[in-house]
């Protein structure tokens, strides 16, 4: 009888703590700034005296007052908001994650966002982007028809209004992949970042932080976790037909690669709605394949067949059960030991 109301009890503190009682638990930060790193200082060839310093990334960053050890870096492809909020407002990985304690990095690669002044002259000529972005976030078959599941909040036009909106101008060549990677590999080699970092990425941040880990010396980057990566990092000795377009697959000599096999955990994840013979589905398998040929940790995860989640987007930790989906990165973090709290470790070594 005893056991069976403790059992319940537990049961009910339980889920007191999940889902959205959780927002009820305050976030207690030690501090949070930002900084730029990486980037070039260039001078003027009309005038030695002028300098430009451009082609930095920026660095958002929020510090947990008792934090764990590994640093999340949340990579963005559309915009810097998509971590921020769930589509309908309510809370996105940022504040999920800073309640459970992990420190969060927001980052922009050069030319994006925060991380303004280009080296080269710079020039975008804005296209008619909005029904587009419906079909590339999967939220339907086609504008203007949602998928029935879709984890989007339909009938809020606001909501949408505010997602298409989010979206800034994306340089998706490959001149941009390296310029990005370049800069967050200084990041990651600097410390600054931590010794411990994950990327999240989403979209085609998830091809630069591949190739981020193929470029950095240190051992820093412990994980990456991607939601539906465009494009992928493959090794020369296989026969990949290397492709021009920003989107890869991009091919790096084999001892780069390898860089990846040694991470702790990389998991490729896909939303719902994603046939096996969509390109970037294939890729993913073939580059977990090769990563773990090589000794690495790498899986592909499909939200819908794999979890049994319905109606995930292309960017399922903004959507509306992406507490759930939150869970499932909580499960990759703990089953690799990438939960640890710093003081843990204090406590270990006295
Ligand atoms: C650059 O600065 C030096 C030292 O102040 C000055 O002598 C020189 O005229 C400057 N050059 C130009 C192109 O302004
Ligand atoms: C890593 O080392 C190589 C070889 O020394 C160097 O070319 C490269 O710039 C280094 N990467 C970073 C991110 O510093
Ligand atoms: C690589 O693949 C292409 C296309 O399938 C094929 O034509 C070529 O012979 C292959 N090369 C090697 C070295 O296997
Ligand atoms: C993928 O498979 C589906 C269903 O089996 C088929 O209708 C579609 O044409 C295929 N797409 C490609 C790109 O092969």
């Amino acid at each position: 009888m005893k056991f069976a109301i403790s059992i319940s009890l537990l049961a009910l503190v339980s889920s007191a703590l999940s889902d959205d009682s959780s927002q009820q638990r305050p976030i207690t930060l030690s501090n949070s700034g930002g900084f730029q790193i990486g980037g070039k200082i260039i001078s003027n060839p009309r005038n030695p005296n002028q300098t430009l310093s451009c082609d930095h990334g920026y660095m958002e960053y929020f510090i947990p007052w008792r934090p764990r050890k590994t640093s999340l870096v949340m990579w963005h492809s559309s915009s810097t908001q998509v971590w921020q909020n769930r589509w309908d407002g309510g809370e996105g990985y940022k504040d999920m994650f800073l309640r459970r304690n992990y420190p969060v990095y927001l980052w922009d690669g050069p030319r994006v966002g925060r991380a303004n002044w280009a080296c080269e002259p710079m020039m975008y000529i804005p296209t008619y982007m909005d029904q587009a972005n419906f079909g590339a976030w999967n939220f339907g078959p086609r504008w203007p028809v949602w998928w029935d599941n879709v984890q989007f909040p339909t009938k809020d036009a606001a909501a949408w209004q505010q997602a298409t909106s989010a979206r800034y101008v994306e340089f998706d060549t490959k001149a941009n992949v390296e310029l990005h990677s370049d800069a967050a590999a200084i990041a990651a080699d600097s410390g600054k970042v931590g010794k411990d970092i994950v990327y999240l990425t989403n979209s085609a941040g998830g091809l630069r932080a591949m190739m981020t880990a193929t470029k950095a010396n240190g051992t820093n980057i412990k994980g990456i976790v991607t939601y539906e990566s465009i494009g992928y990092v493959f090794p020369d000795n296989v026969n990949i037909t290397e492709g021009k377009g920003g989107f890869g697959p991009f091919v790096v000599p084999l001892e780069r690669f390898k860089k990846l096999a040694k991470l702790t955990a990389i998991q490729f994840v896909w939303g719902d709605h994603r046939a096996e013979n969509f390109t970037s589905v294939i890729e993913s398998r073939l580059a977990a394949k090769l990563i773990n040929q090589y000794g690495g940790n790498a899986q592909v995860l499909k939200l819908g067949d794999d979890a049994g989640l319905k109606g995930s987007t292309h960017i399922p930790f903004a959507d509306l059960d992406n507490v759930k989906v939150a869970g499932l990165l909580d499960d990759v973090l703990e089953k690799n030991g990438l939960d640890e709290y710093v003081d843990e470790e204090e406590d270990d070594g006295n």
